[in-house]
């Protein structure tokens, strides 16, 4: 694996150069799928670093569904929100953080953060890994992947899988994570017939299927008429329930998210058969990824040398504009992305 120190040198300049900082607050809570009326774009001037932090002027955003699940009740209202962000130190007076070092913090949605050192990371730069894809593949996103193959549902050789949400981020990044490590049949979901033919055209799935065409569980015992063993699911409902009734014996679901119900909260939750979880021996298993940053080197380690020799590739929907931070996010919850949405600011 090529690795130099840390990103910098060549990471691209903002799109716009500024003489002020903007920042997006929420201002109201959505009732449904969020709008532009639900925040505001706050213009201040840009902060002087303070002793013992930096400024870092921001590159890349990521704007995530975990983000709409907290707009419910966890943020803040007319405060700006947090998220993954890629930046880089344009003054400082944190002597670790030196001037033009690309850094990762979680400051979120603003065009300039001050940080102390103990709230960034410093993202390493590997040769023909283009910047952006510390937010995709090797960010939250590729590591929500690897940890729900390689640790929740430890994926052995030769299995076969469904993964609900296929185009989105983690679906493309669980598959193409799921091919490297040898599984067997690769099925999954997504909202369109374009991303149907992404997934089976340029991700590696074996078969997909819209999930708006028909009932889900239908469809999916077409395209995987001898069942699964394991199932990755970011949606729940109705996918949840399709996945278990084709589980084999001892089979697993990895539960990541439920994108399925974060604009429609009241929408009534889908029963599935609590026999099968028994009689089959199933495992159901959630998990965070905050709580395993301790695999991040391992997905490195993996991930990289296969991007270098072409055989992983990034499948990723950048937005370009920081004012289009908004629209992106709202475009990702109804299906606008395939692979990772992220804003370039
Ligand atoms: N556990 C963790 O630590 C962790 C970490 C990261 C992400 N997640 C979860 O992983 C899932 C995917 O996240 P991501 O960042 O990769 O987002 P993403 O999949 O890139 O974007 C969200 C996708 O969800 C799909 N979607 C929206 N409404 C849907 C519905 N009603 N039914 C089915 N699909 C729907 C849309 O694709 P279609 O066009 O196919 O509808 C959309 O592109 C989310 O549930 C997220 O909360 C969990």
């Amino acid at each position: 694996m090529t690795n130099s120190t840390t990103a910098g040198a060549s990471a691209p300049a903002p799109l716009t150069a500024r003489t002020t900082a903007l920042t997006v607050h929420q201002t109201a809570r959505p009732d449904g799928f969020p709008t532009r009326e639900h925040f505001a774009f706050v213009e201040s001037e840009i902060p002087a670093p303070t002793p013992g932090t930096a400024l870092v002027e921001t590159l890349y955003l990521s704007v995530d569904p975990y983000h709409r699940e907290m707009m419910d009740g966890d943020f803040e209202l007319n405060a700006p929100l947090e998220g993954r962000t890629l930046g880089r130190v344009i003054a400082s007076r944190e002597p670790s953080l030196r001037e033009g070092e690309i850094v990762l913090h979680r400051q979120g949605w603003r065009t300039h953060a001050l940080v102390a050192a103990d709230e960034v990371r410093r993202i390493p730069a590997f040769d023909g890994v283009p910047l952006n894809a510390h937010l995709s593949v090797f960010g939250g996103t590729g590591l929500t992947a690897y940890v729900g193959l390689t640790r929740i549902a430890q994926l052995r050789e030769g299995q076969d899988l469904f993964v609900s949400a296929a185009a989105g981020g983690v679906g493309t990044a669980t598959g193409r994570f799921a091919k490297l490590l040898g599984a067997g049949r690769v099925v999954g979901s997504a909202g369109t017939l374009e991303k149907v033919e992404y997934l089976t055209d340029e991700v590696g799935y074996d078969a997909a299927f819209d999930y708006r065409a028909g009932p889900v569980g239908e469809q999916l015992a077409r395209v995987a008429p001898d069942g699964i063993d394991l199932m990755v699911d970011n949606v729940g409902g109705e996918h949840l329930a399709a996945g278990i009734t084709a589980l084999r014996e001892f089979g697993r679901v990895v539960r990541i998210g439920t994108v399925g119900q974060y604009n429609t909260p009241d929408s009534p939750p889908v029963l599935f058969n609590h026999a099968d979880v028994v009689e089959k021996s199933l495992r159901i298993e959630g998990f965070l990824v905050r709580n395993h940053y301790d695999v991040q080197q391992e997905l490195y380690e993996f991930a990289v040398p296969h991007l270098q020799a072409g055989r992983l590739r990034l499948d990723e929907t950048v937005v370009d504009g920081f004012e289009s931070i908004v629209d992106a996010f709202s475009s990702m919850l109804r299906g606008g992305n395939v692979g990772k949405m992220i804003v370039r600011a």
